[in-house]
């Protein structure tokens, strides 16, 4: 009665990890439960959540195929683009998201082009801009781009505009730290970036001024929702931009934080069942309208 804050299925989204081929379910051992999935797999799995009453699935693709600028993220035929028409296709129902990024698709894992060992901000944007068209016409609702590039979101509000996806909206990845738990997302998704690391774009952990910096300016570029990733070291974070926007507010509760209470569950150390409630009820509580996790269908059938 006296509770103040109540987890729904309709909180979650869930994160799927398509490959090409088919009939390929391949467990990835950082990640127990979650797997890469061909296209039909990603359609079950994004059955069985719509059925559990989460409304959304994001969507990463692995191509066989990876290159200096990843152009398989923007093929018409790439395996991210097959697997958003199989599934809005199947249950039309579900808010499809697309993750706009690069570091899947390229030879150097990198989020952007890389020229000389770095970084290219600007050289960047209309590749993301193409995927995110790409993505919009296979049949993403929503686009979310995870790359930390500037600029980024202006840049594919206007792609999206010019070909008429106006109305589809844009969740930012806006203050995204440079973490360590990642780490199994990119075993995953086969990623790690192949020299330095991702602290020229992503932010550092130290940092919470910034974050409201970062979110200001995707919100005046044309973001419509805001997301701040990891969630359970950064929930400080999370109420602050609460406080500040008056959009939703997303929270990424990454691999690494999945991975860690499956790692000591499996040891028999704690009680997996009741630090899933925890962990998700206390990223609501810091201020979250809308939880990205891998224990989306596990906490639904909890809450079920
Ligand atoms: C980048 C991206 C990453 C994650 C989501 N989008 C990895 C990275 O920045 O290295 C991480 C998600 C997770 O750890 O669960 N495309």
């Amino acid at each position: 009665m006296v509770r103040e804050t109540t987890l729904r299925p309709s909180d979650f989204i869930y994160p799927l990890f398509v490959v090409e081929g088919r009939d390929v379910r391949r467990p990835i051992s950082s990640m127990p439960g979650v797997f890469n999935l061909s296209v039909e797999h990603a359609v079950a799995a994004a059955r069985e959540a719509h059925a559990l009453g989460i409304p959304s699935v994001i969507l990463f693709g692995i191509p066989d195929h990876k290159d200096a600028l990843g152009t398989q993220a923007y093929a018409r035929d790439g395996v991210v683009q097959k697997a958003l028409t199989a599934i809005k296709d199947a249950v039309p129902e579900l808010q499809l998201m697309a993750d706009i990024c690069l570091c899947e698709y390229t030879d150097h894992g990198h989020c952007g082009v890389v020229d000389g060992g770095h970084i290219v901000n600007d050289a960047t944007l209309p590749l993301l801009a193409e995927m995110a068209v790409s993505c919009a016409r296979a049949g993403a609702d929503i686009i979310a781009p995870s790359d930390m590039m500037d600029g980024r979101v202006r840049a594919l509000r206007r792609a999206l505009d010019e070909t008429g996806h106006a109305d589809t909206p844009i969740l930012s990845y806006a203050a995204k730290y440079a973490s360590g738990f990642y780490g199994p997302f990119r075993e995953a998704a086969q990623s790690a970036p192949q020299f330095g690391d991702r602290r020229g774009y992503q932010m550092d952990p130290a940092n919470v001024r910034e974050a409201l910096k970062e979110v200001a300016l995707d919100l005046e570029e044309g973001a419509d929702m805001v997301m701040v990733k990891p969630a359970l070291s950064y929930l400080d974070v999370i109420t602050k931009v609460k406080e500040r926007v008056d959009v939703p507010v997303a929270a990424y509760n990454v691999s690494g934080e999945y991975a860690m209470l499956h790692a000591a569950a499996e040891r028999g150390w704690i009680d997996l069942d009741r630090v899933v409630m925890e962990v998700l009820t206390s990223i609501k509580r810091a201020g979250a309208d809308l939880i990205l996790t891998y224990h989306a269908p596990h906490a639904a059938k909890l809450l079920g």
